[in-house]
C-alpha cells in the first residue's frame, strides 16, 4: 500500500491507474472504525484501485475546539488499511490542500438550511470545498459515503451535480455496534458514563419506526426526543423526520414516499448524529 502526501506523487500513480481500470475513492478524516472500513472493502470489491484520504479539513469544522480534540491516528488507520486491502493512503497537509484561502462558496439551496446545516453553519461549505477539491485531485470512478452523514450524502450528490463531476457517488449503510449505537470516529471521545447511556439513540429511533404512523408525525417526534431526553445524560439537538430527497421536515406521513428520522443529540462534550428510514 502507498501513502502519498502531495497531490503531485498521489498523480504520478494515479494517472496510470487509471488507464487500467476504475478508481474506488473513500474520504475520510481517520480515526478510522468499522463503519469506514466496510466502506474501503466494497471499493476494493467493485473497483481495480482504492484510494483512500485521511485529512481533518478545517474548513468544515464552525466548533475550534471540536477541531482540537477531533481524534487524529495515522500510524493506526494505515495499519487498519493495509488490512483492509487499500492501494494508497492520501494523507496530505493543511498546506497542500489549502495553499491559499479557499473563497469558492456552493449553493446547496434548502438543502443545508436544515438539521446539520443550521446547527453548524458553514459546515457543508467546508465539506463542499475540501471533497471537490478531493475529487480533482482523485477523478475517481466511484466515491463512498456512509449514510450516517445522510444529510452530507445528499450534498456531495448536489455538489457533483453542480460542478458536473463525473463519479458515481455510492452511498453504504450505517454500521453500528452490538448495541446499536452508530459507528463515529467520535464515539471514543465519549465517557465511559455518556457511551453507556447512548445506545437510547437507536433504541428510540427504532421504537419510532415501530409506532408505524399510527402516532402523527409530530407524536412520534415528541415521543422518540422525550426518550432520550430522559436520560440526564444525554440531550437532543433535533429530531426531524424528512423527505428523503428535499430533506425538508414533513407534518403529515403522506407528504413523502419515503420519508427518514434524523437525529442529533449531545451527550456531554460529544455531539452524536444517526437517523433510520421510515
Ligand atoms: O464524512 C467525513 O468524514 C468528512 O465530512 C469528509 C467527507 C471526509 C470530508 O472531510
Amino acid at each position: 500500500m502507498r501513502i502519498e502526501k502531495t497531490k503531485q506523487s498521489m498523480n504520478a500513480v494515479l494517472g496510470e491507474k487509471r488507464n487500467e481500470g476504475t478508481i474506488g475513492f473513500v474520504p475520510t478524516m481517520g480515526a478510522l472504525h468499522e463503519g469506514h472500513l466496510s466502506l474501503v472493502q466494497r471499493s476494493v470489491k467493485e473497483n481495480n484501485y482504492t484510494v483512500v484520504s485521511v485529512f481533518v479539513n478545517p474548513t468544515q469544522f464552525n466548533n475550534p475546539e471540536d477541531l482540537k480534540t477531533y481524534p487524529r491516528t495515522l500510524e493506526a488507520d494505515i495499519a487498519l488499511l493495509k488490512e483492509a486491502g487499500c492501494d494508497m493512503v492520501f494523507a496530505p497537509s493543511v498546506e497542500e490542500m489549502y495553499p491559499e484561502l479557499d473563497e469558492r462558496t456552493f449553493d446547496f439551496g434548502s438543502l443545508e438550511t436544515v438539521m446539520e446545516g443550521e446547527m453548524r453553519p458553514g459546515h457543508f461549505n467546508g465539506v463542499g470545498q475540501v471533497v471537490s477539491k478531493l475529487f480533482d485531485y482523485v477523478r475517481p470512478h466511484r466515491a463512498y459515503f456512509g449514510m450516517k452523514d445522510f444529510q452530507q450524502v445528499a450534498i456531495i450528490r448536489r455538489l457533483v451535480e453542480l460542478l458536473d463531476i463525473p463519479v458515481e457517488i455510492v452511498s453504504c449503510d450505517i454500521i453500528r455496534e452490538d448495541d446499536g449505537l452508530a459507528k463515529s470516529s467520535r464515539n471514543t471521545l465519549l465517557t465511559p458514563k455518556h457511551r453507556l447511556a447512548a445506545p437510547i439513540i437507536y433504541e428510540a429511533l427504532s421504537e419510532a419506526v415501530k409506532y408505524n404512523k399510527e402516532l402523527s408525525v409530530k407524536e412520534t417526534i415528541q415521543k422518540t426526543i422525550a426518550k432520550i431526553n430522559e436520560s440526564s445524560l444525554l440531550e437532543v439537538e433535533y429530531f426531524s423526520i424528512v423527505n428523503d430527497r428535499t430533506l425538508q421536515p414533513i407534518d403529515r406521513w403522506e407528504a413523502a414516499d419515503k420519508t427518514v428520522g434524523c437525529i442529533a443529540v449531545q451527550a456531554g462534550a460529544v455531539r452524536l448524529i444517526d437517523n433510520i428510514v421510515f
